[in-house]
């Protein structure tokens, strides 16, 4: 199968990705116009109720992954963290991603057990810089005979280890054969990532993940010319979150369901979602 998001790419455009944690969600990303779906380790591990923390394993997050790329349309960006280990750990993760239909991976170069990228405190270290073109090369291999894009993801930032290393870094990705290069921030403005723009020559785009600087709109973003695809990276998760609360603290607060009922979405708008009238279809045609 063609990759899409390599023909999406090619034509020019920024690249918008929205999270999500499940097919449902994963499918009002795609109805809401998304160019792709983010299956972001952060959020499914925050459904699962626990720390993103290399706490899931691969084939939690994969089989997710591959629920969500059955139920959608549009291209699957992968989340595989720091690909669960060494360069053979990566060989085999990422063919899987791969086979599951996922159209990119991006891999971070922390050391393997991860912790999150914007916790405050959190703890950030990264393997050494040789381990992770391998890493990279392995995930190149791994990903060929689907046309997989790699996106290498330098958290150098994140270390606080400064703007130099984070482009010694991007350069020795790129050199190892990425496709194109994350560089997160967790800066609560876009200075940083606007200073790493300006001053990135190497030869391949970047993507973005602007969480924590959420004033760097695509608008800017296309400004900046060399950034190819923005990642929503939790907004799924963390709409559903406010959303539940408020919902279940009026339900208690009224001592009933009678006012949400009209502010929810309705019975109905769940049933379509779940294609339920291409069931009814399907039983008209082979129930005899
Ligand atoms: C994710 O969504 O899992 C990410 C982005 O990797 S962050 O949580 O900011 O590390
Ligand atoms: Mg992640």
């Amino acid at each position: 199968m063609p990759n899409r998001l390599k023909d999406k790419l090619a034509a020019g455009e920024l690249i918008t990705v929205m999270s999500a944690h499940n097919p449902l969600s994963a499918r009002l990303a795609e109805e809401a116009g998304f160019d792709g779906i983010w299956a972001s380790g952060f959020e499914l591990s925050a459904a699962f109720g626990v720390p993103d923390a290399s706490l899931l394993s691969f084939t939690q997050h994969l089989d997710m992954t591959r629920a969500i790329i059955e139920q959608t349309t549009i291209p699957m960006v992968a989340d595989i963290d720091t690909g669960y280990g060494n360069a053979v750990n990566v060989l085999h993760v990422v063919c899987a991603y791969a086979e599951a239909g996922s159209a990119a991976v991006v891999m971070e170069d922390k050391l393997f057990p991860k912790d999150t990228s914007l916790l405050a405190g959190g703890r950030q270290e990264l393997v050494r810089i040789e381990e992770f073109q391998g890493k990279i090369a392995a995930a190149r291999d791994a990903g060929k005979a689907h046309d997989l894009i790699v996106i290498a993801r330098t958290e150098a930032l994140i270390a606080d280890l400064g703007l130099d290393e984070a482009l010694k870094r991007g350069t020795a990705y790129a050199e190892a054969g990425a496709d194109l290069l994350l560089v997160h921030s967790k800066r609560k403005t876009p200075d940083e990532i606007v200073a790493f723009t300006e001053a990135w020559r190497g030869p391949i785009p970047l993507t973005i993940v602007p969480t924590a600087y959420p004033d760097l709109t695509e608008a800017k973003v296309r400004a900046l010319a060399k950034i190819r695809i923005v990642i929503y990276a939790n907004h799924a998760i963390r709409a559903a979150v406010g959303a539940m609360r408020d919902v279940f603290a009026q339900i208690r607060r009224d001592g009933g369901i009678h006012n949400v009922d009209k502010q929810i979405a309705s019975v109905e708008d769940i049933f379509d979602l779940q294609r339920v009238a291409a069931m009814k279809t399907a039983e008209k045609k082979y129930l005899r």
